[in-house]
C-alpha cells in the first residue's frame, strides 16, 4: 500500500515515522524546502524524543521518503493522510486554509482511487466538506473517499503516544474505508473505535476540551484553596483515588498552553455558538485559563508594589517540559507584562530559548543555565517544570538571589522546606509559609 502523509509537523511527521517503523512505505510531503532537506539527512525539524531515530531507520531502510513534489507523491497514492495545522482564527474558529490547500492539491494530482484520511483537528462536518470539495475539483475521473482519524498524541511523548496509543478512532462512511484503515492499523495492536466521520471529529474536540476543563476546574479549586487554607496537591491526591475521577490532568498551575487546548476549546465554543448553542462548561474553561495565566504576576505586584527596576529570573519558557514549542505558553504574556512594567528580565529554558528569542529579540537577557538567571535576582518566576529547573536545590536560590522570593507556577517545591531554608515561596493552591525572618504567615 502506498501511503503519503501531507504536512511534517508534530502530527504528520510522527504519523509518517511511526507508520514506516511498523513496516509501511510512507512518503512525507511538505512545502518547506529546508525541512525536507533536514529530514533527508535524518534530522528532525522538531524536537521530539525518539523521532530522529525513527526518521533515520525509515530512511535507511528505504521505507520513508521526503519530497516537495506533491503531484508525484499523490498521483498513485492508495492512502493520503492530512496532518497539516488548523490554527486559530481571530474570532476563535479553526482556520482550515491549510487543509483545503492540501485537498486542492490532492484533487488536481490523484490519478487513481484513494482514501484521504484527515488527522488534523477539524470542526465537525469538515470531512464531509473536504470529500465534496475534492469531488468537485478532481482533474481525473477517480473516486476519493474521506475518513476521519483524529490524533491523540501529546508533544514531548508523541512517538510513545502513537506507538502505544490508548485508542485509534476511525470515522468512516463505508466498509471499504473501514477495511483500509483496519489494515493499516492492524500492526499497531491498539483498541479501535469505529464510528461515523462526525462523531470521530467530535471525539477529538470533546477529549481535548474535557482535559482542558479538568485543568481549569482544578485551577479554580486551587485558587479557592488559597483563600480557605486548603492544599490543592492534597485535594488532587484525595480525589484521584476515585477511579471515576482518576489522577491525570489534576495538576494545578498557571494554566494550560500549547497548540491544542487553547485553540480546540475556542474552536468548539465557536462552533457551538455558530449552531445556536452555548457550551457553558467550555466557555468557563477558557475564562478560567485566561485569568489563571496572570495569577502569579498579580501576586508579585502585590508583594513588591511595583516591578519596575527589579531583576527578575524567569525559569522555563515552553508551554510544558519536553518540547521547544512556545505556542500559547503562559511565559509569553507574563514576560510581556514584566517588560512593560519596567523589570529587568533574565530568562532560562533548556530548549526553548532560540524560539523565544524570535518573539522577544529585545528586552530579555537570555542565559544558558539557571544559576546565571538567579544570580542577584530580586525574584524568580517558574513557568515550566523542566527537570533542569525542578532539580535546582532551594539552597541555591537562597545563595544566589538578592532576596530569595519565588513565584512558582508549577508547584515544583515543598512549601515547608522552602520556609525552613529561608526562601519566600509562593505557589498555586498552597499556603505560603513565610520564613521566620519575614515574620509569619504570608497567606
Ligand atoms: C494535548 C493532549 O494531551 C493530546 O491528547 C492531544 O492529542 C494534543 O493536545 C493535540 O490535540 O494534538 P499537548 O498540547 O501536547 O497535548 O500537551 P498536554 O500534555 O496535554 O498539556 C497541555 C497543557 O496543559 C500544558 O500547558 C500543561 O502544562 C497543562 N497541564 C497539563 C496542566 O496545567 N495541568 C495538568 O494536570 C496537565
Amino acid at each position: 500500500m502506498k501511503i503519503v502523509v501531507a504536512g511534517t509537523g508534530y502530527v504528520g511527521l510522527v504519523t509518517g515515522a511511526c507508520l514506516s517503523h511498523l513496516g509501511h512505505n510512507v512518503t512525507c510531503v511538505d512545502i518547506d524546502e529546508n525541512k525536507i532537506e533536514l529530514m533527508k539527512k535524518g534530522i528532525s525539524p522538531i524536537y521530539e524524543p525518539g523521532l530522529e531515530e525513527l526518521l533515520k531507520e525509515g530512511y535507511e531502510q528505504g521505507r520513508l521518503s521526503f519530497t516537495l513534489d506533491y503531484k508525484e507523491a499523490y498521483k498513485n497514492a492508495d492512502v493520503i493522510f492530512i496532518g497539516v495545522g488548523t490554527p486559530e482564527k481571530e474570532d476563535g474558529s479553526a482556520n482550515l486554509d491549510y487543509v483545503f490547500i492540501v485537498a486542492e492539491q490532492i484533487a488536481e494530482s490523484v490519478e487513481k482511487d484513494c482514501l484521504v484520511v484527515i488527522k488534523s483537528t477539524v470542526p465537525i462536518g469538515t470531512n464531509d466538506e473536504i470529500e465534496e470539495f475534492i469531488k468537485e475539483k478532481s482533474t481525473h475521473k477517480v473516486s476519493v473517499e474521506v475518513a476521519s482519524n483524529p490524533e491523540f498524541l501529546a508533544q514531548g511523548t508523541a512517538v510513545k503516544d502513537t506507538l502505544s496509543a490508548s485508542r485509534i478512532v476511525i470515522g468512516v462512511e463505508s466498509k471499504k474505508a473501514e477495511k483500509t484503515l483496519r489494515d493499516i492499523y492492524e500492526r499497531f495492536n491498539q483498541p479501535l473505535v469505529i464510528t461515523n466521520r462526525r462523531s470521530a471529529e467530535m471525539i477529538k474536540y470533546a477529549s481535548n476540551d474535557f482535559l482542558a476543563l479538568k485543568i481549569s476546574f482544578i485551577n479554580e479549586i486551587a485558587n479557592l484553596c488559597e483563600i480557605v487554607g486548603a492544599n490543592v496537591e492534597d485535594v488532587s491526591k484525595g480525589m484521584s483515588f476515585d477511579s471515576r475521577i482518576g489522577d491525570k490532568f489534576l495538576k494545578a498551575g498557571i494554566g494550560y498552553g500549547g497548540s491544542c487546548f487553547p485553540k480546540d476549546t475556542k474552536a468548539l465554543h465557536w462552533l457551538a455558538e455558530d449552531n445556536g448553542y452555548e457550551l457553558k462548561t467550555v466557555k468557563a474553561t477558557i475564562e478560567v485559563n485566561e485569568n489563571q495565566k496572570f495569577r502569579l504576576v498579580k501576586k508579585a505586584r502585590k508583594r513588591f508594589k511595583r516591578l519596575r527596576g527589579l531583576r527578575i529570573a524567569v525559569l522555563g519558557l515552553t508551554f510544558k517540559p519536553g518540547t521547544d514549542d512556545l505556542r500559547e505558553a503562559p511565559s509569553i504574556p507574563n514576560v510581556k507584562v514584566l517588560i512593560n512594567e519596567g523589570a529587568e528580565v533574565v530568562a532560562y529554558d533548556p530548549i526553548g530559548v532560540n524560539n523565544f528569542k524570535k518573539l522577544f529579540p529585545q528586552g530579555v537577557h537570555y542565559v544558558d543555565n539557571p544559576e546565571s538567571a538567579l544570580k542577584d535576582a530580586d525574584l524568580a518566576f517558574i513557568f515550566t517544570e523542566w527537570n533542569e529547573i525542578k532539580s535546582i536545590p532551594l539552597t541555591r536560590y537562597k545563595a544566589l538571589m538578592k532576596q530569595a522570593v519565588i513565584f512558582d507556577g508549577r508547584n515544583c517545591y515543598d512549601v515547608k522546606e522552602a520556609a525552613e531554608i529561608g526562601v519566600e515561596y509562593h505557589s498555586v493552591g498552597r499556603q505560603a509559609i513565610l520564613p521566620d525572618f519575614f515574620g509569619g504567615d504570608a497567606k
